[in-house]
């Protein structure tokens, strides 16, 4: 590669505050769920930015965003980057959105600097990568490589009970979700740029990661029904208490997830409804939503299946009504040799530092693997902390990552 990118660091820090901006809460505080009025008004500002750029932007039924650099052949298949825009509720304003403006900024310093792709360049921006709406992670990607179908995507429910499909086409995205289903080879090949979410770059002062492997997510949803009534009149002999039932299974998930030894395995109980929710009543329903990972398949699934087995144990010892529902238990994705190499390569040439390493966070590029080689670059983030508003990677971190990331696509678009 001959071009010698030149970062416009100030813009982008500028774009990511803009973005952040744009919230359901009160900033620092980045709350962004799918379909809400704050994610179409941050999809506006997106892709106004791409148009303005001089991308040509379309979307697809569930709001894929594809935003395309032309190459001078453009009917092969195109290199792409991007990530997503979506946040979990209190967030901070740096998860996904790095990727997607990050991936819009070495688009632009490759523009100014006048070079040419041969293959066109599309920056994606998934749908709903963070599971707070549907209960599932990915959603965007996980239909594009089909693992989630059409017809159980259609069955996908809110809290309110609201369908996908009622609130895709309130956003205005209409047309049958078998088109968000993409084929192989669709694009030749994709790289995503994210924020490590993990301490080790920064303890490491190494300036980005190339991710190897990424890990596999599981997540169960355990609904405990026991007998509701008057905590005051009820006594305590005879109660089954649904929450009771539920801070045992809470337990249950951390330390089976402890107890492989292994670093790699986490078990975290994020979601926890209770009904009726007042003080002077026992609770008779609680809904978790469990989230179980390890780089390691197989040892993830012995943490599920060890979790049913204390369901069994705890709806047969406290007389209480115990149901289960696997929501997504993916395999891990690994990342292609070939573009690893050529982001090494690239980090070389920028004059950075870098390391392999694997991703505990999911990615959109778990599914992207499904249809295309993909790979993805981590920068740094402060104290390794993510999905909470003091989220923080410095614009050195970002710029850093921009830079490899222009030399990448320049390299794959050649
Ligand atoms: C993605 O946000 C994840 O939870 O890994
Ligand atoms: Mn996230
Ligand atoms: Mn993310």
């Amino acid at each position: 590669m001959t071009a010698q990118p030149t970062l416009t660091i100030d813009r982008l820090i500028g774009e990511l505050k803009t973005l952040a901006a744009i919230s359901e809460d009160e900033p620092p505080v980045v709350t962004r769920v799918v379909f809400s009025e704050a994610d179409l008004r941050a999809r506006t500002y997106v892709k106004k930015l791409c148009t303005d750029a001089g991308l040509s932007v379309t979307e697809d039924a569930i709001g894929n965003t594809f935003a395309r650099w032309h190459g001078s052949e453009p009917d092969l298949p195109p290199i792409a980057t991007g990530s997503h825009i979506d946040a979990i509720p209190n967030a901070g304003l740096y998860d996904g959105c790095v990727g997607v403006l990050g991936g819009l900024e070495a688009i632009r310093v490759l523009q100014q600097l006048g070079f040419r792709p041969r293959r066109s360049i599309e920056l994606v921006i998934f749908t709903s990568e963070e599971p707070t709406r549907f209960g599932i992670g990915c959603l965007g990607s996980r239909m594009m490589a089909n693992v989630l179908t059409p017809t159980q995507a259609r069955a996908l429910r809110d809290k309110e009970g609201r369908s996908l499909d009622e609130l895709r086409s309130s956003g205005g995205f209409t047309g049958p979700l078998e088109s968000v289903v993409l084929p192989k080879g669709r694009f030749h090949q994709f790289v995503e740029l994210h924020i490590e979410q993990g301490p080790l770059l920064e303890q490491e002062k190494i300036d980005v990661g190339l991710v190897t492997h990424i890990a596999a997510p599981a997540s169960m949803r355990v609904v405990i029904e026991g007998e509701g009534g008057h905590a005051g009149g009820k006594m305590m002999p005879g109660r089954k208490d649904a929450l009771a039932a539920a801070a045992e299974l809470i337990l249950a998930v951390e330390s089976a997830a402890k107890s492989t030894g292994a670093m790699d395995t986490v078990g975290t109980v994020g979601v926890c409804d209770v009904f009726p929710g007042a003080v002077n009543s026992i609770p008779s329903r609680v809904r978790l939503e469990t989230d179980i990972r390890d780089i390691d398949g197989a040892r993830r699934d012995r943490v599920l299946a060890s979790l049913q087995q204390k369901c069994d144990e705890v709806a047969r010892l406290r007389c209480v009504t115990i149901t289960t529902e696997l929501v997504n238990a993916d395999p891990p994705a690994a990342c292609d040799p070939a573009i690893l190499e050529t982001l090494e390569d690239s980090a070389r040439a920028a004059g950075k530092t870098c390391k392999k390493m694997v991703s505990r966070a999911y990615h959109d590029s778990l599914f992207m693997a499904r249809i295309a080689p993909v790979a993805m670059l981590f920068i740094p983030c402060r104290g390794g902390v993510s999905h909470r508003p003091d989220e923080y990677a410095s614009p050195e971190w970002i710029g850093s990552g921009v830079h490899v990331l222009a030399r990448t696509l320049t390299a794959l678009s050649s």
